[in-house]
């Protein structure tokens, strides 16, 4: 997959018009652009999660506490621990679930190679493989999904991890949940699994999709989610992991960042807004739609996704028509390797996705 940095910078002249500083474009989306590229939740962060963040930002001059006593982490802990029966032991915070993932692939991964589907979410395996760590992809099957026939063939002594996103990015697709659960179970004893759910709220049943219950079993697996996604506070940079204790204390060792007391106050009032929740779930679901419409328009069939981003086949060259959206203030996603002709849209607002619409339209009639 593109490095995020790269990408940035190919869209460098589009991206950056318009906005006085580089550092801020991430943030200062300029005028006419419509950015359905990042997975984010341009709703967020919820309302309730601002209104708290704005008491104690006059704090900020302050570290908060420690990294082992911290009240808003533990209010935090407590919620999570209480959804998924888990006691804080099993949880750790990072910065970004990316965070957690390095520390995972740090403190598992030297042990011998870690195992991942060829086309996934890869920010942390790239950088485990600058610092050594040898990474093996398999191939997704010919339908999308991950082949975890092939991948548990795969597994013998040698493999410390293995690696999974739940459902699958850029896909969308959900692994069959009780597929996974026996692939875990027969995986586990040779080698970490690792499941990460950042997409998890989003999907159709979230506590069917969810490996949680085989942390609580105590079996060898890290399960991680992140409050950039459904959350919307890609920004903030939490994200959290659930494992066994033991699995916890390894992982937590290479994990360098102090709390961060903005984000976890957001992260907190975040977590307990069901309302805001519920908000972001159906506006998702309303815009995959319309989005699912616009490709089925121009004749191509969406894979089907639980996530706020869409992968297609656009059935010809991905970054060609990637440039032409470019060129019209549409940033949508391309560049997959293996997968030439690949798009994959993430979810914007309902007014930025009949932008896409439109102007999507207009690209593939001339491309
Ligand atoms: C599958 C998956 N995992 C993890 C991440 C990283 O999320 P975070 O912002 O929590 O570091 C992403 C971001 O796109 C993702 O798609």
């Amino acid at each position: 997959m593109m490095k995020r940095r790269n990408f940035i910078s190919a869209f460098g002249t589009v991206a950056l018009a318009g906005s006085a500083m580089p550092a801020l474009s991430q943030y200062l989306i300029p005028e006419g652009q419509v950015r359905l590229v990042f997975n984010e939740n341009p709703y967020g962060p919820s309302p309730k999660a601002i209104a708290e963040v704005q008491k104690i930002l006059p704090l900020s001059a302050y570290y908060p506490d420690s990294p082992y006593d911290y009240p808003i982490r533990d209010d935090l802990f407590d919620a999570i621990a209480a959804d998924n029966q888990l006691k804080h032991e099993n949880l750790f915070i990072s910065s970004g679930s990316n965070e957690g993932l390095q520390a995972a692939l740090m403190a598992y991964g030297r042990m011998g190679s870690v195992l991942t589907p060829a086309l996934t979410y890869d920010a942390h395996l790239g950088y485990a493989e600058a610092l050594g760590v040898s990474v093996s992809r398999v191939p997704l099957r010919s339908d999308l999904q991950v082949d975890l026939d092939a991948m548990e063939a795969m597994v013998d002594e040698s493999v410390a991890v293995v690696y999974l996103a739940n459902p699958n990015n850029p896909t969308g697709l959900p692994i069959d949940a009780d597929r996974l659960r026996a692939f875990c179970r027969s995986v586990g004893p040779k080698a970490l699994v690792i499941v990460d759910e950042a997409y998890n709220e989003l999907t159709d049943n979230p506590n069917r999709e969810s490996m949680v219950d085989l942390v609580r079993e105590g079996e060898n697996r890290l399960v991680t989610r992140t409050f950039s996604k459904i959350f919307g506070m890609a920004g903030m940079r939490v994200g959290y992991g659930m494992a066994r204790s033991d699995i916890i204390e390894n992982t937590f060792k290479h994990i360098m960042a102090w709390p961060n007391g903005v984000g976890l106050t957001a992260a907190y009032h975040s977590y307990i807004d069901h309302d805001f929740i519920k908000f972001s779930r159906d506006k998702v679901q309303e815009g995959r739609a319309m989005v699912q419409k616009t490709l089925a328009d121009v004749g191509l069939t969406p894979v089907p996704s639980q996530t706020n981003f869409v992968f297609v086949d656009s059935g010809r060259e991905a970054m060609t028509v990637r440039r032409a959206m470019a060129d019209e203030g549409v940033l949508i996603n391309a560049g997959y390797d293996g997968y030439p002709q690949y798009l994959r849209i993430s979810m914007g607002k309902l007014e930025d996705l009949r932008t896409f619409d439109r102007v999507f339209k207009r690209v593939m009639a001339r491309t």
